[in-house]
């Protein structure tokens, strides 16, 4: 059967049989679970392994928040909550309250001279972070069975501009001078998305097309978080480099750590945050590689994800482009997963220009290449800023109810 007529049955409604033989086929973890919490931002841990482990603060209270009926009323209240020195409405729950007092509060290993050349990197880098965020992650998740399988049944997978959008907003948060100053908001996107996620978890293994696929009994594990993690600074960072972008070491660093910070205040535990570069790149090996596989409900949303541009009227964000994006970013096989065909025009003129286009752009290379082709690349990081801007209009992080509306 071919991924188009998987997708037919997805949308179709009959999803479980197929389902089912994609989950026979998931990628469990290859080894067992090795890496050591000695390398994490903690120092020390339990190692136990992150599959078995999910958010035992925040999953039982937004479960209870659920059955209470309560959703609806905190949602509204917390629609008014948006900077991170803000105090708490009125009128939340008690246990809710405590529970978000307690986990707004940054780790005592922040460190605001990081998060300054984090800034800084962003200021430097911010173009080709759009890119980077906003397709070869996004593009990337589409590729984690686990994550795929999780955003397409929840409520969300109805409704994926939106979802983008506040996924985007995320990606701007992390990114500004006050990410986690008390007038900045990335507190409160990652505590809402905790939220959240504590919701998803409660609420997919009610869904039988979710449960028919999946090979987890609750979806979102510490393992799932590290995994999508990766695919956000890990790959952002692989891929710099491999564009021979120079990045000095302190920014690098502070990169690392604005991400280090959300991990935490996502709810990931500290014994899985990796304390540097190499200890993150040893994890990614472990938890990331080995996971990418299609499975239909990827190749469903990587299909949405490449008509976006096109939808926005960003002419050269194409879905020719963007399928020529992904392969180049993310190589042949992911393409191929995805139906993506290889682009004539596209695949190879990103295969030879691209690099020495960076090259000028970087001022290391001397003398622009081909003038035209210079023009089209810094355009298309144009309207990546652009596509990203476009989903930034206000945007409210809520705790869903029910899974995806069939
Ligand atoms: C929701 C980010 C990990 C599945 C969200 C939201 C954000 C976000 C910003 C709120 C947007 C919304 O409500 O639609 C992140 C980040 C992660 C991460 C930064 C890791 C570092 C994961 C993982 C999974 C997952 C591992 C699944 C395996 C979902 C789902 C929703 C969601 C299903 C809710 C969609 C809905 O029904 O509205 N995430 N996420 N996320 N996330 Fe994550």
């Amino acid at each position: 059967m071919n991924n188009l007529s998987r997708r037919n049955m997805l949308k179709a409604g009959g999803a479980l049989g197929v389902l089912g033989a994609f989950a026979a086929a998931a990628p469990a973890r290859a080894n067992p679970w090795t890496w050591s919490p000695s390398g994490s931002v903690l120092g020390s841990g339990n190692g136990a392994d992150p599959l078995t482990v999910w958010d035992s603060e925040a999953d039982p209270l937004v479960a209870s928040l659920l059955d209470r009926g309560d959703v609806p009323k905190v949602n509204e209240l917390l629609r008014t909550w948006t900077k991170n020195g803000q105090p708490l409405p009125n009128g939340l729950p008690a246990d809710l309250r405590d529970f978000m007092e307690r986990a707004r509060q940054l780790p005592d290993w922040a460190d605001q001279g990081k998060l300054a050349n984090a800034f800084r990197f962003t200021e430097k880098r911010g173009t080709y972070l759009g890119v980077l965020y906003g397709f070869a992650s996004g593009m990337m998740s589409t590729v984690i069975p686990n994550e795929a399988r999780a955003v397409y049944h929840s409520k969300g997978g109805a409704y994926m501009k939106d979802r983008i959008s506040k996924t985007a907003k995320l990606g701007y948060d992390i990114g500004t001078r006050n990410a986690y100053a008390p007038d900045g908001e990335m507190i409160v996107t990652c505590l809402k998305t905790r939220l959240v996620h504590a919701g998803v978890r409660h609420l997919l293994p009610q869904s039988p097309y979710w449960t028919a696929g999946s090979p987890e009994n609750t979806p979102i594990s510490q393992n799932d978080m590290m995994v999508t993690w990766h695919s956000l600074p890990t790959t952002a960072m692989r891929i710099l480099r491999k564009w021979n972008v120079p990045i000095a070491a302190d920014e690098s660093e502070g990169f690392l750590h604005s991400w280090q910070l959300s991990a935490h205040m996502l709810g990931i535990e500290d014994q899985y945050i990796p304390a540097s570069w190499d200890q993150a790149e040893s994890q990614a090996v472990q938890v990331l590689d080995p996971v990418l596989a299609p499975t239909p409900e990827g190749v469903a949303l990587a299909d949405l994800l490449l008509n976006l541009g096109a939808q926005l009227d960003l002419t050269l964000l194409s879905r020719p482009v963007l399928g020529a994006l992904t392969r180049f970013a993310l190589g042949d096989q992911v393409a191929n997963w995805l139906n993506i065909p290889r682009e004539p025009v596209w695949s190879p003129l990103l295969e030879v220009a691209w690099n020495p286009y960076i090259a000028v752009r970087e001022g290391i290379l001397p003398l622009p290449m081909a003038p035209e082709a210079y023009w089209t690349f810094d355009e298309i990081l144009r309207q990546f800023v652009l596509l990203y801007m476009s989903e930034l209009r206000p945007i409210s992080i809520e705790i869903p109810q029910t899974n995806r509306p069939r």
